[in-house]
């Protein structure tokens, strides 16, 4: 088979946020640029945040205010340099999206309104009642539109071409034909977010299976943090669907099933509005002790009652809706429940602040950049700030746009011929001729269920161990697989055996990360260490896969700065 191969400038997988942001840039800037989605652009992940972006542009509030917050919600993980560069960013980046026809929620006198968020010492989180990022992701979308960028939709990328040290492009195939192409380019950006749908609860699109993450690691490419998977305090008791932080933002109170606002117990000065990491080890705590609601127990509630129907209609319309649809709870009349659910990917593929790829700690990749979730900057550290990411994505995606159009024109187009999707169609092949006797959904259920029993809110080694065991054998079955879709045509099944192949292997660098990890910082609790150790491990995990899946471990600097670590209390 004849495999086109097209040349651009610049390709780059993903658009949400920080894809668009970035090819807007290029185009601007008159590169020829493609964005290639297995989505359709409004459809990306960055359109489900609800709650806010965090600027600090009030009176009342610092720069150096939310660069602290930021810091020691992180757990003094974060790199304090890209920290600055983004709340320094911060305010001008709001604007931006205000000037091109982003439509913010309003105080009484016209200002951008601002809602407190947890962990934050100011209200900072600007919003559009409670759809922030499909506003932003709409406003960016239309503007990657008004410059004539030009998209691919519903093409999944499954390789990236690099070779001898050097990143040339991707391999792809249209998911509605299933027709292979290669896409050959001076510089390639992964913004494709998170993988949030390796474990059971979960607040994530059903695409959030972490493709890229396990696309490099294939190369031998390190991936920084994974250890550091961040769980929301307030999904929907049964599915994990977002329940806003806006809605503790707004004054939403959680009870436990003796009527106790528990939170007076584990952060009393902030209560419901300490960080996520500290509030969803205490929803887990109180279910744990026998404390729970639900039929299970094994949720807490979320009362919002005393907010009344007024503003919960101005502030909150889509958790109303989202409670009634999905759990038969109107929040107007009566608590809704609740429970922790993996939300966010603090770690990914480690870049510079100008978004270059790090084949180490200290060397980059040419050719190759990331932005937004799928990337570890790392402003996050162990635990991010609720509106620090969709503030993240755009300002870093922007960045990074800007970077590579500069650097494209120092980098030379290195061809590449049909060989190079050899990988691609070979991993095709097999699925789609593999005879075996194991199922995909079965496969993804067993590693959904165990993430989330031994890698989640709590762990120990005797647990990550198991779940090492787990994986192990996974990937094994994995391997004995069959899939019934033999089409060409949205052939979603083998899309699926794909996407678990890729979630298999990023688990194993949660797992292997979380177990050297001894210690317990920000979203990784260690039960067996529940203590910080920052003489042992103030450091950032870089982990790497062998061609035999085997994963080792090595340790980077975090760039420290004005905030030495101490003891974070709320
Ligand atoms: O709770 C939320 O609205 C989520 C926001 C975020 O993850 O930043």
């Amino acid at each position: 088979m004849s495999i086109p191969i097209h040349q651009y400038d610049a390709v780059v997988v993903g658009a949400g946020l920080a894809g668009l942001a970035a090819a807007r840039e290029l185009k601007k800037a008159g590169k020829n640029v493609i964005v290639i989605t297995k989505l359709h652009p409004l459809r990306s992940h960055s359109g489900a945040a609800q709650g806010g972006i965090n600027a600090a542009f009030s009176a009342e509030d610092s720069v150096e205010a939310h660069e602290f917050d930021t810091v020691k919600g992180s757990d003094y993980l974060a790199d304090q340099d890209a920290v600055e560069f983004m709340c320094q960013t911060a305010p001008e980046l709001v604007r931006w999206f205000e000037h091109m026809g982003a439509v913010f929620s309003r105080n009484e006198d016209g200002t951008i309104a601002q809602r407190p968020f947890g962990g934050q010492s100011h209200p900072r989180a600007c919003f559009a009642k409670d759809r922030t990022g499909l506003t932003l992701l709409q406003t960016m979308f239309e503007q990657a539109n008004r410059l004539g960028v030009d998209f691919l939709d519903e093409w999944y990328v499954s390789d990236l071409i690099y070779e001898d040290g050097v990143v040339k492009g991707v391999c792809a195939y249209d998911i509605k034909t299933s027709k292979p192409a290669i896409f050959n380019a001076k510089a390639v950006m992964f913004a494709t977010g998170g993988y949030g749908r390796a474990f059971k609860i979960n607040s994530n699109a059903h695409a959030n299976t972490g493709d890229a993450l396990s696309i490099v690691a294939r190369h031998g490419l390190p991936l920084e943090d994974m250890e550091f998977v961040q769980f929301h305090p307030t999904g929907l008791a049964g599915t994990g669907i977002l329940m806003s932080e806006a809605a503790r933002g707004e004054g939403g109170k959680l009870l436990n099933s003796k009527g106790e606002r528990f939170m007076e117990k584990y952060a009393p000065e902030k209560m419901e509005l300490g960080p996520r990491d500290l509030v969803s080890r205490s929803i887990t705590q109180e279910v744990l002790e026998g404390r729970g609601v639900g039929p299970d127990k094994d949720a807490v509630y979320l009362d919002l009652t005393h907010l009344g129907e007024k503003k919960i209609m101005e502030r909150l319309p889509e958790l109303r809706d989202l409670a009634i649809t999905f759990l038969g709870l109107d929040m107007v009349k009566e608590p809704i429940m609740i429970a922790a659910t993996a939300h966010y990917s603090m770690g990914g593929i480690p870049v510079t602040i100008e978004g270059r790829a790090k084949k180490s700690p200290n060397e980059t990749v040419p050719g190759f950049y990331a932005a937004g979730e799928c990337s570890c900057v790392s402003v996050h550290g162990a635990n991010r700030l609720g509106a620090n990411s969709v503030l993240e994505a755009p300002l870093f995606g922007r960045h990074v746009g800007q970077t590579m159009a500069k650097d494209i024109d120092e980098l030379e187009l290195k061809e590449v011929d049909e060989s190079v999707a050899e990988r691609m169609l070979s991993e095709m092949k097999k699925l789609l001729e593999n005879n075996g006797t194991e199922r995909v959904p079965e496969l993804r259920t067993e590693l959904q269920d165990s993430m989330t029993k031994n890698a989640g809110v709590f762990r120990t080694k005797e647990s990550l161990e198991k779940q090492k065991k787990v994986i192990q054998k996974l990937r094994k079955r994995y391997e004995n697989i069959r899939i019934d879709d033999k089409s060409d045509v949205y052939n979603t099944d083998l899309q699926e055996a794909i996407e678990l192949g890729h979630m298999l292997d990023f688990s194993a660098f949660i797992v292997e990360g979380a177990l050297a990890r001894e210690e317990s910082r920000g979203a990784h609790f260690r039960n067996d260490f529940p203590k910080r150790d920052d003489k042992k491990f103030l450091k950032h995990t870089f982990a790497y896969m062998s061609d035999d899946g085997e994963i080792s471990i090595d340790y980077g600097d975090v760039v420290l700065g004005k905030f030495k670590p101490e003891a974070r209390k709320y």
